[in-house]
């Protein structure tokens, strides 16, 4: 199978790629805009081709998507903190380049699968969201990502295109980019930095092993029924606050460390996802959250050279802007 891989967070689409190309024998097209997540060498050890470009821009995607069988859309500007900072790229890469990659994917009558967000259906404070719950997105980010999810449904109803939708719970593993919350704190942990906690510490995310979301959407595109959308959530739930505890036991930093922050502008209490549909398909996830995380410090301890050049550049000013303060 020869599929278009649509731009998104470095790791998650790192992980999709070389599973693909490793276990499926599949050709990868990688179609990316190269902004400051999606770095190019987390791909350097994955054979794939590369076509630079956005994806709401037609020539581009008409390029990447000849000869192919599916299109990927990870359609990710990640991160909530830079969606309430900065909506316009959301819009942009959410709602119009869903649009043009969709009417790309129908010109070609190619299967295309959105992956999307529990963020979507909003907080919940008790049991668990399934794909018939309603949508009720509170970001920009997280808005923009249901609108998205709306219009590639309403390409299957209106089109009779072949569409898939994969909802995933937070990720977290190695290569992702430390403004999110697991690699921040134990990038900031192994430095010595002060570890930002936003509120009481108390709001709940269901974590799911980047590894396992691969899988699942890889899953998802093989056997999902078209028109259909599919929750992927961890095994696990956590409160932010026994996160950071954890990284701190596993990087040996002190508890002093801790800093609570001013909370997020209309931070979302608790995610949960209910998977029994995509479990009935036979994906479940393999890696708990203790494991996971254990392998994921042991990662950014061993890989210095990748975030190095994070830590250095323009995430540097982010930083500040963002917490009012220096990284070390
Ligand atoms: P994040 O990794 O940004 O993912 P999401 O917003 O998609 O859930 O944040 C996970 C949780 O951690 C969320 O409740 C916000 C919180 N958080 C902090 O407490 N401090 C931080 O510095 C960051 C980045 C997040």
């Amino acid at each position: 199978m020869r599929l278009l891989v649509s731009v998104g967070a470095g790791s998650l689409k790192k992980n999709f790629v070389r599973v693909h190309v490793r276990d499926h024998g599949d050709d990868v097209v990688v179609l990316d805009k190269l902004t400051y997540a999606g770095r190019r060498e987390n791909l350097q050890d994955v054979e794939h081709e590369f076509v630079h470009g956005a994806i709401e821009d037609p020539r581009a995607v008409a390029e990447a998507i000849d000869g192919a069988d599916a299109v990927v859309n990870f359609a990710a500007e990640t991160h909530v903190d830079r969606s309430i900072a900065e909506p316009d790229a959301f819009v942009r890469t959410h709602a119009q380049g869903t649009y043009v990659l969709l009417e790309t994917a129908r010109a070609r009558g190619v299967r295309y699968l959105q992956v999307s967000t529990d963020e979507v259906y909003g907080s919940i404070a008790e049991g668990s969201f399934t794909e018939s719950s309603p949508l009720a997105p509170s970001s920009p980010y997280s808005a923009t990502k249901a609108g998205a999810d709306l219009l590639v449904s309403s390409y299957h109803h209106t089109f009779g295109l072949d569409t898939l939708i994969c909802r995933g719970s937070n990720n977290y593993g190695p290569y992702q980019y430390p403004e999110k919350l697991i690699p921040l704190m134990v990038l900031n942990a192994l430095h010595g930095d002060r570890l930002p906690v936003y509120g009481d510490g108390m709001n709940v995310r269901n974590w799911l092993f980047v590894e396992d979301f691969a899988r699942g959407i890889g899953h998802v595109l093989e056997h999902g029924v078209p028109g259909e959308a599919y929750n992927v959530g961890g095994p696990d739930e956590c409160p932010n606050i026994e996160v950071v505890r954890r990284v701190i036991e596993l990087t040996g930093a002190g508890e002093g460390l801790i800093e609570y922050v001013t909370d997020r502008p209309g931070h979302d209490r608790r995610y949960s996802l209910g998977s029994e549909k995509v479990r009935a398909l036979g994906w479940e996830a393999q890696v708990r959250f203790a494991e996971g995380v254990e392998r994921t410090v042991a990662w950014y301890r061993d890989n210095a050279w990748w975030w190095e050049p994070i830590r250095s550049g323009e995430y540097r000013a982010y930083y500040e802007r963002q917490y009012g303060r220096a990284l070390s």
